[in-house]
């Protein structure tokens, strides 16, 4: 199974994002602060894969520390590196959140600083495989929603790369076409940095599943001609009223779906849900480099002298999206009932990072 993420020889390897397809370099870590920088130029991206990452990033923070006091400030520090790199993705503070918590449990508890670490890169490797198998479980519920012979549009990359493995919205593609039901993917080549062109068409090419490449601006044009049974999107946070932050570009996906009496499906694992934000509008929104917005895989296209803006995220209004897939079922509105629910269930990935 592809894997962006994982430990091998007491090193964060990752995979990094930003060369592909071109090459599949694996980066080797073994410092917080590479892993922020990583973070940062989205060598590993996507919000299941960021919670994951940052949790490994605090246990090579402080795996060297002698003293438990020295492992505390460690932790610290490392903790507010990881979490200043991306503001949008609640994933990331989740996980850092639950290796607090661990942290404070375990110190409580008087262990020594060595134990207190593997005790950490314990739980990051449990934040991994619990985010995997969310995946599989979303996949399966999104699966039954889809009609025999589905076409899909999908946006950025939800996939194994964005995740720990097998991916939220492309885990819905992945169980479909296995189960028969799915005729194709429609993938948005996603500007600034393609993360569909590059990305999703390099998974999906790997295991064989049917797919073209459009431009952004094309999905209008592919609703009305009949050709999009479902459009199916990861998330970075959704808000307790079910607005649904996601990459830059989703939002218009989701005016038109709605234009065309077509279904539009968030794909994501509890942990991605943040009931303390009340609404999209509090969600924090990055905004990145303008020369992202200039260049074209590193090829200036646009006049020296123009100015950009880049907002790498939008808000989807609760109203547009049909259902929220994740791993305890597929939530319907009034998502302000059915999230609470949702979160409470013991099986909910959410709640394993709760006190
Ligand atoms: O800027 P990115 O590439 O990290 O943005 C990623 C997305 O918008 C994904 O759709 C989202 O994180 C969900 S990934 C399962």
């Amino acid at each position: 199974m592809l894997s962006p993420v994982r430990w091998e020889n007491s090193r964060l390897k990752l995979l990094d994002q930003t060369l592909l397809p071109a090459e599949e370099r694996v980066l080797s870590l073994s410092r917080a602060e590479e892993v922020a920088e990583a973070i940062r130029r989205l060598a590993v991206r996507g919000a299941p894969a960021l919670g994951v990452a940052a949790a490994y990033g605090v246990v090579l923070g402080v795996r060297d520390a002698s003293s438990v006091e020295e492992l505390a400030q460690r932790f610290d520090e490392a903790y507010e590196l990881l979490q200043s790199t991306r503001p949008t993705a609640v994933n990331l503070r989740w996980a850092l959140e639950r290796q607090r918590r661990l942290l404070e449990r375990d110190l409580l508890r008087g262990l020594p600083p060595r134990e207190i670490a593997d005790a950490l890169l314990e739980e990051a490797h449990r934040i991994r495989r619990e985010d995997v198998e969310a995946n599989r479980r979303l996949g399966e519920h999104g699966a039954e929603l889809l009609p025999p012979g589905a076409r899909v549009l999908t946006h950025c990359n939800a996939g194994a790369l964005a995740t720990a493995g097998y991916g939220t919205a492309l885990g819905v593609v992945r169980a479909a076409w296995a189960q028969g039901k799915l005729k194709k993917v429609w993938v948005d080549e996603t500007r600034p940095l393609l993360q569909g062109a590059r990305l999703t068409a390099w998974e999906l090419q790997k295991e064989g599943i049917p797919y073209e490449i459009v431009v952004d601006g094309a999905a209008g044009a592919l609703m009305a001609r009949g050709l999009v049974d479902a459009v199916i999107t990861g998330a970075d946070r959704v808000a307790a009223n079910g607005d649904v932050a996601n990459k830059i570009g989703t939002y218009p996906l989701a005016v038109l779906a709605h234009r065309h009496g077509i279904p539009f499906y968030a794909a994501l694992p509890t942990s991605t849900i943040d009931p303390e934000i009340p609404h999209g509008g509090a969600i924090p929104i990055e905004e990145r480099d303008p020369e992202e917005v200039f260049t074209v895989l590193g090829r200036r296209v646009a006049p020296q002298g123009a100015s950009a803006r880049n907002y790498a995220f939008d808000v989807t209004p609760h109203e547009l999206v049909t259902a929220l897939i994740t791993e305890v079922g597929v939530l319907r509105p009034p998502f302000a009932d059915s999230i609470p629910e949702a979160l409470s269930r013991p099986e909910a990935v959410y709640r394993h990072g709760q006190p």
